[in-house]
Parts: structure tokens; sequence; C-alpha cells
């Protein structure tokens, strides 16, 4: 058995409290120190410090931290992590920016160290079985991607708009469950609730198989909604991301003997199966696979800050086609930033 990991966490806020529960109950790490200038004990156990500054953290020593405070403060606090040569689980979106984000890459990069960005929704058991089902070819060729993820506003996320802090979760999923990149992307976003920043968008982009992604995104809806549903040759699949239920709707294959309903010569209904799939909470499978990650050094399994990056860089073009009115093409990952 090698010796337990010792893990720290920056910001103890609702979901670095999250972050707590979960890294003290994960086998083979040390929750070591909590780092949040206002931070409440909450779910931090007893013995685990609450303390005031970065630099207390490093002087206990920390193999790896948690990022989850508020994304402006993303790029001032992995620096520090990443010239201390302490790894980083960093919140999502990555940064607030694509210079922050990339400035975060080329400083963990540069120095071999493991570090990953939490895009949860990666991890739900809906979006990993569906992914598994879409590499495996059971929908056939994909024809579109919608996803819907609409709710209340949450009162405490005042440096970043709605594409950043929720579309982000969308924009991540969407390349993720069907392994294309993001080409051209058009969108539309109001701002109603009197902030500073916009809380709907309505965004149609194109995928690099030519597929359409379709996405709904607002802090203005009293229903709460996370959705993807996944268009293709052989039917539909349709996650629920509350509930982690994977739904196919299949295309018939009965040949419908009803005249009035024969002149429609689109796809049919057919079965629809809802999977019976095993359940473990997303949050503590993301913390296995970075422990896992940074015990091998292999991070194919966590979401990496390119990655991260990519989807800042896409939530950054669905903001300026917004303001202009344009649909903004986007460029290869590999022409901005070198490819390692
Ligand atoms: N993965 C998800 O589903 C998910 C969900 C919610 C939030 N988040 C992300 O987590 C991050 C935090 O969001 P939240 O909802 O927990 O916000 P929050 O406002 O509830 O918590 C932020 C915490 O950070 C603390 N903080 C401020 N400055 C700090 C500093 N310099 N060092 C350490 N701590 C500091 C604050 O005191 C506060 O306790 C954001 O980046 C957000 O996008 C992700």
């Amino acid at each position: 058995m090698s010796p337990a990991l010792r893990a720290g966490l920056v910001g103890l806020g609702v979901m670095g409290r999250n972050h707590a529960r979960v890294l003290a109950g994960t086998d083979g790490v040390d929750l070591v120190g909590v780092v949040d200038p206002a931070g409440r004990r909450g779910a931090v156990p007893a013995e685990v410090p609450l303390l005031a500054s970065l630099d207390e953290l490093f002087a206990l020593g920390v193999d790896y931290a948690v990022v989850a405070c508020p994304t402006a403060l993303h790029e001032e606090v992995g620096l520090r992590l990443a010239e201390a040569g302490v790894g980083a689980l960093i919140e999502k979106p990555l940064a607030d920016s694509v210079e922050a984000a990339r400035r975060l890459v080329t400083a963990f990069e540069s120095r071999g160290l493991v570090a990953g960005v939490g895009h949860i929704e990666r991890y739900n058991p809906a979006l990993q079985s569906m992914r598994a089902r879409l590499e495996a070819g059971e929908l056939g060729e994909v024809f579109q991607v919608v996803t819907r993820r609409q709710g209340p506003f949450p009162h405490r996320i005042s440096d970043v708009g709605v594409v950043k802090d929720l579309a982000t979760h969308d924009i991540d999923l969407t390349a993720w469950v069907t392994g294309q990149d993001y080409v051209s992307i058009s969108a539309h976003t109001v701002a109603r609730s009197g902030r500073p920043h916009e809380d709907m968008v309505a965004a149609v982009g194109r995928l690099s198989d030519g597929s359409m992604v379709n996405h709904l995104v607002n802090w203005l809806s009293p229903l709460k909604e996370r959705t993807t549903v996944v268009t293709g040759e052989r039917g539909c699949f349709v996650a629920d991301t509350l509930t982690a239920d994977l739904t196919f709707h299949a295309n018939g294959e009965v040949s419908n003997e009803w005249e009035a309903l024969r002149t429609f010569r689109g796809v049919s209904q057919g079965d629809m199966i809802r999977y019976a799939i095993p359940k473990p909470e997303p949050l503590r499978v993301e913390h296995e696979r970075f422990r896992d990650a940074v015990r091998t050094g292999d991070m194919g399994e966590i979401v990496t800050l390119r990655q991260a990056l990519r989807t800042v860089e896409v939530s950054a073009a669905v903001l300026e086609s917004a303001e202009t009115g344009e649909t903004v093409s986007l460029k290869a990952p590999s022409e901005v930033l070198g490819v390692t």
C-alpha cells in the first residue's frame, strides 16, 4: 500500500463543503488543511485545521489541492499552486477568461504537474452510460445534441454570467459524449435579473463531424432541469443528470397499417427503454479518478486543463456571438496553444 496522498482544499463555500465531505471519505487520501478566509467548519472534520492562507497550507506539505473558491480567483490560486509544485483539481470553469485559462495550462504543463478540472457531469452515471453506448455505435450516426439546463438564480454567483458558470457544463459534456470538437457557434443572451452578466442563453453550434448542437441554459426558471438529448440514426438517448436516468427511444421497425399515419415518411415511434444503471455519487468518482491520476501520473481518466481550456474558448465564442450577432468560427485548439 502506498502512503495516503496529502490533499488541501481552497474555498469552503457551497461546492467546497461537498469537496470536504468527499475528500474526508476518499480512500488513500488525507485532507490535511482547508484555506478559506471566511470559512466555517461545517463538514470539515474537527482534526483538519482551517487556514487563512495558501502559505499555511504549503507549510503543512500537500500533494495536491482542490480549488473551490470563486471562478474569478481560480487563476491566482492555481498559479500559486503550480509555482509551489502542487497538483490541482480546479472547479469548473477553469478560469473566467481564455487568457487566464491558457496561463493555467502553461503553468501546470510546463512543470509536469497533474492537474484537472471539476467538470462533474462527466461522472454522472447517465452520461457515462450514454457515452459508452454512443462509442459502441448503438445510435448509428449522431445528428444532434440538445441540452437544457434551467433553474432559479443562485445569489452567491456574482463574478461570471450563466454562460461561464453553467453552459460550460453543457459544452464540456457535449464534446465528451460525442468525442467531437466545436467548429462554430451562434448565440443569443439576455440579462433580466438586473445584474451585470447574462442570465439566459440560447446557442446553436456545429461539431467537427457535422452534427449540430443546441444549448438552452438559464437562471430564470422555477423549473429545475438538466437534460441531454442525443438524436441519431436509430433513435434518441435522453439523459437526466438530476436523477441520473438514461432512456432510449428507438425508431420503430413495425410497419404502420393505419392509412392516416402513413403519409408521414419520417421516423416512427418504437420501443422505449429506461436502463438500470449503477449510480455512484459523481463527486466521489471524480475524486477517486483524480487521486489515481496523482498516484500514477496518468491523466487519461480526468478532465485535463487543456480540455477545460477548450470549453472556456467555446464559452467565449458564445458570448462573442451574442454580442456581435455573428456566427463565430472556432480555431482548432492546436492553433492557439502548442501541441504537446
Ligand atoms: N461542479 C459543480 O457542479 C459546481 C457547483 C457549484 C459551484 N462550482 C464552482 O465552484 C466554485 C465555487 O462556487 P461556490 O458555489 O462554492 O461559491 P461560494 O460563494 O459558495 O463559495 C466560495 C468560497 O470561497 C471562499 N473564498 C473567497 N476567496 C478565497 C480565497 N482567496 N481563498 C480561499 N477561499 C476563498 C469564500 O469565502 C467562500 O466560502 C466556482 O468556481 C463554481 O463555478 C461548481
